[in-house]
């Protein structure tokens, strides 16, 4: 399970910018040093840290302009490439970026990672100038709407968006939204305002139903990508709580970490899938779900 922080301390920033050489100085015979430049103090910096606390990811957001933020040093380590940890890192600054009140985000992309940021929503608009006079670079946008957040197939989210709605109408009560689903993690948000408790925070039933409907909207559109029909209930569910949510309330469910297979489906029986999700308060982790699903054959009822 992999996890987004934001360093804070000097040992933190100390491996987070060591990582940064690493992955994009290093091979270039850079020396140490040579990965900072003048705006880290005025950036956002965040990382991807794995279950044991190393860091496989990270990047950094500093804005241009009032409209414009400017999205640099993304890095992966080599062992987890390909595996969307690149996209998480752009979705968190890009958030980043919204929440400071950027309308577009751009990058100065080596030419081995333009197809990299097209899968993000960015497009090439210029030659950019070189760095380190060596690399060749491009300079890529993306505007920051709100709804143009990484959505891979946007009708079946629609869809099971409206399914939660007409079929639990507290789930609209509560401002339940799909925000982001990659084909690797999926994201929902509620509203705080319509969720709050006596002590102005998130009422804990609220999060317990956030986090289930998470783990449901997941196996339902991983049925839907293998074009399966399934009746779908939770067979059990552990929640441990942290730290209250007090501004905005967040669940992430990783695709490659849900184990269990649907291929019973196929054969008419019924199916067992383990999840975790994540429950954030805007990028600190505040809670974990782990869910049992149970995904029966329609035609078996
Ligand atoms: C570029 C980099 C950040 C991408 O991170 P990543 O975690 O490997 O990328 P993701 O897994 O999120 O990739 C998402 C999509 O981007 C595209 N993509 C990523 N790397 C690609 C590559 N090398 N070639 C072609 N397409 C690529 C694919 O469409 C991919 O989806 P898929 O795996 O389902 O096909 C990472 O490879 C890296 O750190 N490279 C070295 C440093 C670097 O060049 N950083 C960029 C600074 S400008």
């Amino acid at each position: 399970m992999f996890k987004i922080t934001t360093p804070a301390t000097d040992e933190q920033f100390q491996a987070y910018f060591q990582f940064r050489w690493e992955v994009l100085r290093k091979p270039w015979n850079y020396p140490p040093g040579s990965e900072k430049d003048e705006y880290e103090t005025v950036s956002e910096h965040r990382m991807l840290l794995d279950e044991e606390g190393n860091i496989v990811a990270c990047g950094r957001v500093h804005l241009n302009t009032s409209e414009e933020a400017q999205v640099r040093h993304i890095a992966v380590s080599a062992e987890h490439q390909r595996q969307g940890l690149g996209q998480m890192i752009v979705s968190a600054l890009e958030d980043v970026a919204r929440s400071l009140g950027a309308e577009r985000a751009i990058t100065n992309s080596r030419e081995t990672s333009i197809a990299f940021f097209q899968s993000c929503g960015f497009e090439v608009e210029a030659e950019a100038p070189n760095e380190l006079n060596s690399l060749k670079r491009s300079q890529m946008v993306k505007p920051l709407t709100d709804n143009n957040v990484l959505m891979r197939h946007p009708k079946w989210c629609q869809e099971l968006q409206s399914i939660w709605h007409d079929t639990i109408p507290i789930s609209d009560h509560m401002g339940i939204k799909i925000y982001r689903y990659t084909g690797r993690t999926f994201e929902t948000r509620a509203s705080l305002n319509k969720n709050i408790n006596i002590h102005g925070t998130m009422f804990a039933g609220s999060i317990f139903s956030l986090a289930t409907l998470t783990g449901w909207g997941i196996i339902h559109l991983m049925l839907k990508e293998q074009g399966l029909l399934g009746d779908i209930v939770l067979g059990d569910g552990d929640i441990h709580y942290h730290k209250p949510i007090t501004r905005q309330p967040r669940a992430i469910c990783i695709v490659d970490a849900i184990t269990g297979s649907v291929d019973n489906l196929r054969r008419n029986k019924k199916a067992v899938l383990k999840l975790q999700v994540d429950i954030l308060d805007n990028d600190t982790p505040v809670a974990e779900f782990k869910g049992v699903f149970w995904v029966l054959p329609v035609n078996a009822k």
